[in-house]
């Protein structure tokens, strides 16, 4: 723990150039998207598992806290991706190393020339559904820490959970042995190649996926009746209530070609992108947490999160999203009280 207080105030101190900068939002970027993937990956599950849950989930994402944050994912996950290129490319081509610098200031104007357009395409999707859909403007508090709480709360245990076995691990002396190099390092070589031709793979599949969900539509579309959700051939969504699920059930039920198009695209995704992420907590968690302990607590609860992610997401995409309102009541057998699809802000 002293050793991470101890980079920030160094990384603020040291006047180091772009590269030191380019490193520092690099990780930066790179978490902060893992702690939203946890977030909608087990929300986006709720479609299958738990329907009312899903348009909650939905309807925070909205509000406008949601919205800001929205607009510093896309950055975020822009300039990871570009910046994730310059260093598997660097990596695999010593001879650029003197051009690290100009390569960097290329980042930042390709994060530049990206965002411009996508920003602008993303406010008037703002604008057209506050002009058309919100009658009273409310910053929907109650909604966001409703949906954040569950993951609060999860966080605690989990971290709670981790750090009681990793005490009892600590006294199992075959659990404490010094770890054998080779091995160790080989598997290290692995994951080196494994972030960066993982990095490369997920460019086109998160772009493909941000543009689908914040560009061509926006995110209010998830939720609007009458809307063809993008690349569907099952019509428009006309459901009268959880118009959210419906979104995503006509997103996985499409096929194209005799296959689940859109299932095989988010398991893709959710696999490349959860080992990579996690991979990534893990190389932070190892430069900054030294202290056996809680290191091994860290790792664990990290290890634990990634396979809990990746077992519920690929749960939810493999099974089918109830098809209608009447069957979801039916599964659940009682009345939903609250349409969560008519946003907190109103219609
Ligand atoms: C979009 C394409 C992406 C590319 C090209 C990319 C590339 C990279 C590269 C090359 C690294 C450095 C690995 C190393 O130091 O060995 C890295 C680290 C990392 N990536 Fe990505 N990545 C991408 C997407 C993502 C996504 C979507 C997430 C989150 C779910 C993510 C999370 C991380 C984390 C947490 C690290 C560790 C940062 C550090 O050690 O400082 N990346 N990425
Ligand atoms: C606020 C921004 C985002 C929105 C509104 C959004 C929306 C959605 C929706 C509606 C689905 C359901 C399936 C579908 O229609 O394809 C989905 C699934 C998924 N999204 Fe996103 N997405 C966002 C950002 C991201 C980002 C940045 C990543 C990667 C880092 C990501 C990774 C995934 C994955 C892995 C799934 C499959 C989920 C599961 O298995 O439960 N999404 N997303």
């Amino acid at each position: 723990m002293t050793s991470l207080v101890l980079t920030i105030t160094e990384t603020l101190r040291y006047r180091g150039k772009l590269g030191q900068w380019a490193w520092v939002l690099h990780r930066v970027s790179g978490f902060g998207t893992v702690v939203f993937l946890i977030m909608h990956v087990i929300d986006t599950s709720w479609a299958t598992f738990y329907p009312e849950l899903y348009a909650k989930a939905v309807a925070a994402y909205k509000t406008p806290l949601f919205t800001v944050g929205e607009f510093v994912l896309v950055a975020l996950v822009i300039y990871h991706a570009l910046n994730g290129f310059r260093i598997a490319l660097f990596d695999y081509r010593p001879q650029w190393w003197r051009r690290q610098e100009d390569a960097a200031k290329l980042v930042l104007l390709g994060t530049l020339v990206l965002l411009v357009p996508t920003f602008f395409i993303m406010a008037g999707h703002v604008v057209n559904y506050y002009n058309e859909r919100v009658s009273v403007f409310d910053l929907g508090l109650e909604s966001v820490v409703e949906a954040t709480a569950p993951f609060a709360v999860g966080t605690v245990v989990v971290l709670g959970l981790a750090l009681i076995v990793s005490a009892g691990a600590s006294v199992i002396p075959s659990l404490n042995a010094p770890k054998k190099r080779l091995k160790g390092s080989k598997m290290e070589t692995f994951m080196w190649s494994f972030m960066r031709i993982s990095g490369i793979l997920i460019i086109p599949l998160v772009f493909g996926h941000l543009a689908m969900m914040h560009v061509i539509q926006g995110v209010f579309d998830i939720t609007r009746v009458g809307h063809v959700p993008i690349f569907t051939n099952l019509g428009p969504n006309m459901a009268d209530t959880l118009t959210a699920v419906n979104f995503v059930r006509l997103r996985w039920d499409t096929m194209l070609a005799g296959v689940y198009i859109w299932r095989i695209y988010d398991i893709l995704l959710l696999f490349l992108v959860t080992l990579h992420g996690f991979n990534g907590v893990r190389y932070i968690i190892n430069d900054y947490i030294h202290g056996r302990l809680l290191n091994r607590a860290l790792r664990l609860a990290s290890a634990g999160t990634m396979i809990g992610v990746i077992v519920v997401g690929a749960l939810a995409i493999l099974q089918s999203v109830p098809a209608t309102t009447a069957e979801m009541l039916s599964q659940t057998s009682q009345v939903i009280e609250v349409n969560a699809d008519s946003d907190v802000l109103g219609r």
